[in-house]
């Protein structure tokens, strides 16, 4: 096992004793009553499979599977032999009845306001899969996707669902570097891109991006490009002239792809190119439906592989039954849709539920503090899905902004990404949801695609900073090194016993790495989390965090390998050793402990203003590397790094020394003593 299990702030939140009843008047969604509640429970621990062919079901099939599970650690195939379109679940089978619902509510971050009912996403969607498959792509091809959150994200992953393209969503606030190898890993044959999205009143020039990308990336022969002054409306049925901006002229060509224009290509797309190109390509269950990539302990992002089948039924399910989502509900997640959060719970499962989905482009707090609950307020949001930093730093700036608007509409409130604080637990729960609605602190993870861990309104009383208990259909446990279950009452590892249909099948490319990651640290086929978990004396489990050396910052998942080869790759840089330190906001902040190379080092004693200008030129290099979520928040020069022996580097003391200023840990196993005491005296 690589570390300890990290006691943090947790003992704080292990005190909690506050104990928020259920309400009994929730979950009728999905006819979950008690009785059903506590059966699920049952056939979800004894016979997991049964309980998983039930929410299969509930998803539109061509045809059915023949063997529910067949399970080859760490080798899981679910639904084997059943055939469907991810898509027509989120979409076509819902026009007969919802067709004219609203399906996406979007807000720009300038302020324009765009719905989309079903029938109308529908027939956007068969256009760009008509778009897609006339580039020649064929199923099980991949597309990249770089989009700010506007509905034509959307309408691009569901497309590729439609003709079985494997989608991979990059974050837009990811950097050309991270784009390009994120491209050239999953061999992307189209990149599906725009002009520029809205943030903070900036415009975030994602296609200059691009640019810089497809220079090394050899695999791609087609840019779609939206213009995002055109965003929200669609080629048919608005005008030109309502437009925001100006249309200026774009590239032809990006490195050797050619480039389309989204509105003019698909105006190209004609009624019976629609028809004929436009329709469903009936795929495995197994069909890979996304690559999402991830950080690990290594430099290398990994790509989740995700299936179709199985992932649906994941995503349907827990998004009906924690959210208690219905077809009334106004629904929220705030999550970007380059995370697995967008994916799973933006556009899979709540559109497979035939949900109406609210989305906003830009940034929580622009043009004023309150623009999130002015928001909740106009769209009348019902469920509001969110993360902890968010939550934490809305709590920083009072209790007066909420308090200005009507939030009467709001009944679910969900956290996701990293432990919330009680403090913050109860400031959402009095706040925001008045004291009358149950939040759901969902545990789970880009591996998992879909919620694990986290209370049902109707059914689990909530604790402060606890995501509760298990969903049904898990084999949720926390072990000791041996992989035996602990007592009540004690901490471990954050493990799970038997496969679930939404888990990730491999990583892309990299099937022993997958094994060994997931499968390697207890015997039995059991996943390890890669967190750490204690189970208090009700069972009720409180996550820890990671137990390996990956960060997580404001909810977003950073290997610190990933920001270290980031840091080597300057020039000037001849080691970096990246921690995270406990941040009151953001969960973890990121320090980074930089060597310099001789001659640089020489130009920076003793010139303060020189250090502190080359320390905010390294931190812009890693923003450009990886993007604005790896800013290191400090970088430490020093002359040389604590080192074991064999020549390891000694995170352990240089997170001790980033978190508390000195080092009192075991030191024994330290090559040069000099080097602590000298960067706790900060001499290079
Ligand atoms: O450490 C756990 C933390 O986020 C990690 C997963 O990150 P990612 O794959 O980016 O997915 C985030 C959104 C699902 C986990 O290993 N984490 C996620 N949710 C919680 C959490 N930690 C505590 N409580 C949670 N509710």
């Amino acid at each position: 096992m690589r570390t300890t299990v990290p006691r943090s702030n947790i003992d704080v939140h292990l005190k909690e004793t506050r104990l928020f009843k259920p309400d009994r008047a929730f979950s009728k969604a999905t006819g979950l009553d008690l009785k059903t509640y506590k059966k699920w429970l049952r056939s979800g621990k004894a016979t997991p499979e049964k309980y998983w062919e039930a929410a299969a079901q509930e998803l539109t099939w061509h045809k059915k599977w023949k063997k529910t599970l067949k399970w080859t650690p760490p080798h899981a195939q679910w639904f084997v032999g059943g055939k469907l379109n991810g898509a027509e679940n989120c979409l076509d089978r819902h026009l007969p009845l919802h067709g004219n619902k609203a399906a996406l509510v979007w807000e720009g971050e300038p302020g324009e306001v765009f719905t989309w009912t079903y029938r109308q996403l529908h027939r956007e969607v068969e256009k760009f899969t008509a778009l897609l498959r006339n580039t020649g792509l064929k199923p099980g091809d991949r597309v990249a996707i770089y989009m700010p959150l506007v509905m034509e994200s959307i309408v691009a992953m569901l497309a590729c669902a439609r003709g079985g393209f494997t989608h991979t969503v990059i974050f837009g606030g990811f950097g050309a570097e991270a784009l390009k190898d994120r491209i050239n890993d999953a061999a992307a044959k189209v990149v599906v891109t725009a002009d520029y999205g809205w943030r903070k009143g900036l415009q975030v020039k994602l296609r200059e991006q691009v640019d810089a990308a497809l220079k090394n990336c050899p695999t791609v022969e087609h840019v779609v490009l939206l213009e995002r002054a055109f965003s929200g409306r669609m080629t048919d049925g608005f005008s030109e002239s309502l437009g925001r901006g100006t249309r200026v002229s774009q590239p032809k060509h990006l490195g050797r792809a050619t480039v389309l224009l989204w509105h003019d290509a698909l105006a190209a797309v004609s009624e019976t190119q629609r028809k004929n190109f436009g329709g469903i390509e009936s795929v495995d269950a197994e069909h890979p439906l996304f690559i999402l990539y991830t950080s690990g302990t290594t430099g290398k992002p990994k790509g989740l592989v995700h299936s179709t089948g199985g992932y649906l039924a994941g995503a349907l399910r827990t998004a009906k039954i924690v959210f208690d989502l219905k077809l009334t509900d106004v629904y929220w997640c705030t999550a970007d849709i380059g995370w697995i959060t967008g994916h799973s719970y933006v556009v899979y499962g709540p559109l497979a539920a035939a949900g109406t989905v609210f989305l906003y482009e830009g940034a929580p707090t622009h043009p004023t503090p309150d623009r999130f609950w002015n928001m909740i307020a106009r769209h009348r949001v019902s469920i509001f899905y969110t993360a902890p930093t968010a939550i934490r730093s809305f709590m920083r700036l009072g209790n007066e902004l909420p308090k200005k608007h009507d939030l009467s509409s709001l009944r679910v409130l969900g956290s996701v990404g990293e432990p919330i604080n009680p403090e913050a637990w109860m400031w959402y729960h009095d706040i925001i949801g008045g004291g009358r609605c149950p939040i759901v602190d969902t545990y789970w993870q880009t591996e998992t695609g879909a919620i694990v861990i986290s209370p049902l309104p109707g059914f689990i009383a909530t604790k402060p900073g606890s995501a509760t208990r298990p969903l049904p259909g898990y084999d949720v446990d926390v072990v000791d090194k041996a992989g035996k279950s602990v007592k009540n009452g004690t901490g471990g590892y954050l493990v799970i016993r038997k496969p679930w249909p939404s888990m990730a099948r491999t990583i892309h490319g990299d099937p022993e790495r997958f094994k060994k990651q997931y499968f390697s640290e207890f015997k039995g086929g059991v996943y390890f989390t890669g967190d750490g978990a204690r189970r208090d004396r009700d069972g009720y489990i409180w996550c820890l965090g990671r137990v390996d050396d990956v960060l997580n910052v404001s909810g977003h998942r950073l290997g610190t390998m990933e920001v270290e080869s980031a840091l080597v790759s300057h020039p000037a840089v001849a080691e970096a050793a990246v921690v995270g330190r406990p941040d009151e906001l953001k969960g973890q902040g990121i320090v980074a402990f930089v060597t310099l190379k001789a001659s640089h080092a020489a130009q920076l004693r003793g010139n303060l203003s020189e250090k502190a200008q080359f320390e905010s030129l390294l931190k812009g290099h890693v923003v450009k590397q990886i993007g604005a979520l790896a800013r290191p928040d400090e970088i430490r020069f020093t002359k040389n790094l604590p080192k074991t022996r064999s020549g390891k580097i000694m995170r352990r003391l240089l997170r001790e020394l980033a978190t508390n200023g000195t080092v009192q840990g075991d030191t024994t196993t330290l090559e040069d003593l000099s080097v602590i005491a000298a960067l706790q005296k900060d001499e290079e």
